[in-house]
């Protein structure tokens, strides 16, 4: 799918971790490029880290690091609306209203509470109701793209359902957002081959320290052909790794060097991580001034809540008198 062009767009990121390279081109990446033709919307979902991290200040730094990291690789505040969704309670008394246009099966068809009931787990609530909160997020903003994951498709197709659930009972007040699957660009391989995932502890980290980031990219499991031997470029995970910081020409040239022999995968991680380290020289010197200056980053995060909370005032207002709240 074509990106959109004079679109709103919105998307929320979970607050739950370091990022890696299969998060900045699998997502970040896309998000940052959306800011430039439209109006762009993005939030940091610590209502929704409430179901994974029990802890009160972890939840704050890794809700701080996504403002860091976002604005490390040029979100631009003035362009963009960054906020932190807890700064946004509007939406908690959205999920509310919708809740109660939401039936019960729509909500036990979904992933996340599907497999938690299919591993034994004891689901809360707040797990149950995620759908909900994110069909508030999204139809908060009247947006009309939602740019996800594949895994996030679901949840904007029950974001519709809601939304026509509350537009036949109340009248025509939501609009219905469609996702912009974000699948460009195939999943970024991690050090070991499987996908690159936090949880496989497989990751590079852009943001890590020089020497941690040696320390992944020197890493990455590669086959015990000999140096003179030939090797499939196709079966590399270096080699797709590589490439993510290669022109075509240039992955051209490496893969009939691959193929030639001769060539030492210890000197292929040695260029990448020369690679890496160029190409988020930037984002790396930005990130470490935003970090030795908290409170501009603060100051923005509280700009944005202000702006977005200007923005969704009109639909609020519609919300409540279409629904006979208030006065
Ligand atoms: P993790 O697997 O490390 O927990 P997340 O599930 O938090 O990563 O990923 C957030 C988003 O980053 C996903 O929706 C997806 O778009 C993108 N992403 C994560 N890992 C990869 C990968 N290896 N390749 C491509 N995109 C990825
Ligand atoms: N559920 C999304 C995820 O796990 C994060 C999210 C929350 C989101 N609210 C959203 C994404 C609204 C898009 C729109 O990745």
């Amino acid at each position: 799918m074509k990106a959109p062009t004079g679109a709103r767009i919105l998307s929320g990121v979970k607050p739950s971790g370091i990022l890696h390279l299969g998060n900045f081109f699998g997502a970040v990446r896309q998000h940052i490029d959306l800011q430039e033709e439209n109006d762009a919307i993005y939030f940091i979902a610590d209502y929704h880290s409430l179901d994974s991290v029990r802890d009160a200040a972890e939840r704050r730094k890794l809700s701080l690091d996504i403002a860091l990291d976002y604005l490390a690789f040029g979100l631009d505040p003035e362009r963009a609306i960054l906020y932190r969704q807890s700064d946004l309670p509007e939406v908690a008394e959205l999920t509310w209203i919708l809740g109660t246009v939401t039936p019960m099966g729509l909500l036990e068809r979904c992933h996340a509470y599907k497999d938690q009931m299919a591993h034994g787990g004891k689901p809360d609530f707040g797990l149950f109701a995620y759908p909900v909160l994110m069909a508030a997020d999204i139809l908060i903003h009247s947006a009309n793209f939602v740019p996800v994951g594949q895994d996030q498709k679901q949840h904007i197709e029950v974001t519709r359902d809601i939304a026509v659930k509350f537009n036949t009972t109340y009248g025509d007040v939501l609009t219905l957002p469609e996702p912009y699957i974000l699948e460009a660009l195939a999943t970024v391989p991690g050090t070991d081959g499987r996908k690159m995932s936090k949880s496989y502890n497989n990751t590079i980290e852009m943001f890590a320290t020089a020497k941690q980031l040696k320390k992944q990219v020197m890493g990455t499991v590669t086959d015990s052909t000999p140096v003179e031997d030939p090797k499939n470029p196709d079966e590399s995970n270096l080699f797709t790794l590589w490439s993510l910081f290669a022109t075509g020409a240039e992955q051209q040239e490496m893969a009939d060097r691959f193929r030639a022999g001769g060539l030492g995968y210890g000197d292929v991680k040695k260029d990448l991580l020369e690679r890496v380290m160029d190409y988020f020289a930037d984002a790396r010197t930005r990130r470490e001034k935003l970090v030795s200056d908290l409170p501009s980053v603060e100051a923005i995060l509280k700009r944005g809540a202000a702006r977005a909370r200007d923005a969704v005032a009109p639909l609020m207002d519609r919300v409540r008198q279409a629904s006979g709240l208030g006065a």
